[in-house]
């Protein structure tokens, strides 16, 4: 793992690799066309800033498999700059058209209470699409709090505090192409 690159002295150990995530998103990719082949095409709604790596490499492996994808993007917060989840959901960006009818299909990647999803889904919902699903990449099972449905889940994972491929802490680790814990100084030293 230890490639010689500055992320990998902050990184305790790899919880889930470069080459698991491509080759996740590649099975993800598969099946979602495979449930939409009937469709002429999926509007993908990516929730930012985290799912901007999983947004772009997914769309680009249903992109190989079909059907056609349009991409939308929505930011909504519900972290502050700690490690857990407020429970306060509040739209930084909302959707730039109309989505009714649509068959939309939230890319999100990491479903943690479930309470960003959650609240996600029924915004999207009571705008009138013909069905709203979610592919999020990872899922921590511990630590659930309200129920959503995940149609495509990637990986679940410890319910640990996770940075990279789009998660950050404080805003930092997003470009890592893995997922991986910081190492405990990190946080002592922020
Ligand atoms: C993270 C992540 C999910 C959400 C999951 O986003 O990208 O959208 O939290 O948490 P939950 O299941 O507990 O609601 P965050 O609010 O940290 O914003 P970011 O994507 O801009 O980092």
């Amino acid at each position: 793992m230890a490639d010689g690159t500055w992320y990998d002295a902050d990184i305790d150990r790899v919880i889930v690799s470069e080459q698991q995530i491509r080759e996740k998103t590649e099975d993800l990719a598969k099946q979602v066309a495979a449930d939409y082949r009937a469709v002429e095409s999926v509007l993908l709604v990516g929730v930012l800033k985290g799912a901007v790596m999983f947004m772009a490499d997914f769309a680009r492996a249903l992109g190989r498999y079909g059907p056609k994808t349009e991409m939308e993007f929505m930011a909504v917060s519900s972290y502050g700059q700690g490690t857990s989840s407020s429970g306060v959901v509040r739209i930084l960006k909302d959707l730039d058209r109309d989505i009714t009818g649509r068959h939309v299909v939230i890319v999100e990647d990491i479903v943690d209470s479930g309470l960003t999803l959650s609240w996600l889904r029924k915004y999207l919902q009571s705008r009138q699409p013909a069905s709203v699903e979610v592919v999020a990449l990872f899922r921590k099972p511990d630590a659930i709090k309200v129920q959503v449905p995940v149609r495509y889940v990637g990986f679940d994972i410890p319910n640990e505090f996770v940075v990279g491929y789009g998660l950050d802490f404080a805003e930092r680790y997003r470009e890592l192409p893995y997922v991986g814990v910081l190492k405990p100084e990190v946080y002592a030293r922020s």
